[in-house]
């Protein structure tokens, strides 16, 4: 089974987690295109949705999902998106696909976030994928120098401009053991708009595909 099949996997074992009537929160990436795309398949059944970026809007829109801003709606149930990694305590690294600062807002006004992932983005240790951090442009070379400090090896991300109009770091050679610390750490220095460590807001639920269909993994 190919890593896309494993994914679709993940994402048709999401659909449980939709709930009649409501809005549900929508992330970012080519795990959560196959969830918008069986989101598509109920729509009637849903209020609309809450988008974590532009692609995910637009895809949403082609698709007939009615999609609201975030100051618009008072209860969110669930978010469902996807991850680089994941670890065992369901702690993440997000923003390979740039969107993480949205993301970080809607998981944290959603009561639950449901991640979605093929079964490689589990881990041991979060690290191994080079973590983006989204950065206001004049910070950049200040918070690349904070983040060589820390230990790690930032590298601009060629060519990219974030929803926000911001640049993406993405710093490799972390081993990041102490999820909610570091992301602290980084988060604190003025420039930073978001990293892409998800550990004060963890995901609740992870759905990984698998050869063998959807395994569904709890917080250890
Ligand atoms: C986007 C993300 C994605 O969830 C993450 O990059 C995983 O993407 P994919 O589902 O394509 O593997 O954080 O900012």
């Amino acid at each position: 089974m190919t890593q896309d099949e494993m994914k679709r996997k993940a994402a048709e074992a999401a659909m449980e987690y939709v709930v009649t009537d409501s809005i549900v929160g929508v992330g970012t990436g080519s795990t959560v295109n196959h969830f918008i795309d069986l989101l598509a398949d109920i729509k009637g059944k849903i209020e609309g949705a809450v988008s974590s970026s532009e692609a995910s809007t637009e895809r949403m829109k082609k698709h007939g999902i009615r999609v609201y801003d975030l100051n618009e709606v008072n209860e969110l149930p669930v978010y469902i998106d996807g991850a680089d990694e994941s670890d065992h305590y369901l702690n993440l690294i997000k923003g390979g696909g740039g969107a993480l600062t949205r993301e970080k807002i809607i998981a944290g006004a959603a009561d639950k976030f449901v991640c979605i992932a093929d079964e490689t983005k589990l881990v041991d240790v979060l690290g191994a994928f080079p973590l983006p951090v989204e950065v206001i442009p004049m910070a950049r070379s200040y918070i690349a120098r904070e983040l060589v400090k820390l230990g790690g090896r930032p590298v601009w991300r060629d060519s990219f401009i974030t929803d926000n109009g911001n640049i993406i770091l993405d710093v490799h050679d972390f081993e990041i053991m102490e999820p909610i610390r570091m992301e602290n750490e980084i988060n604190k220095l003025a420039g930073v708009v978001t990293v892409g460590i998800f550990a004060n807001r963890p995901a609740d639920v992870l759905i990984l595909g698998t050869p063998e269909g959807a395994r569904t993994v709890y917080s250890k």
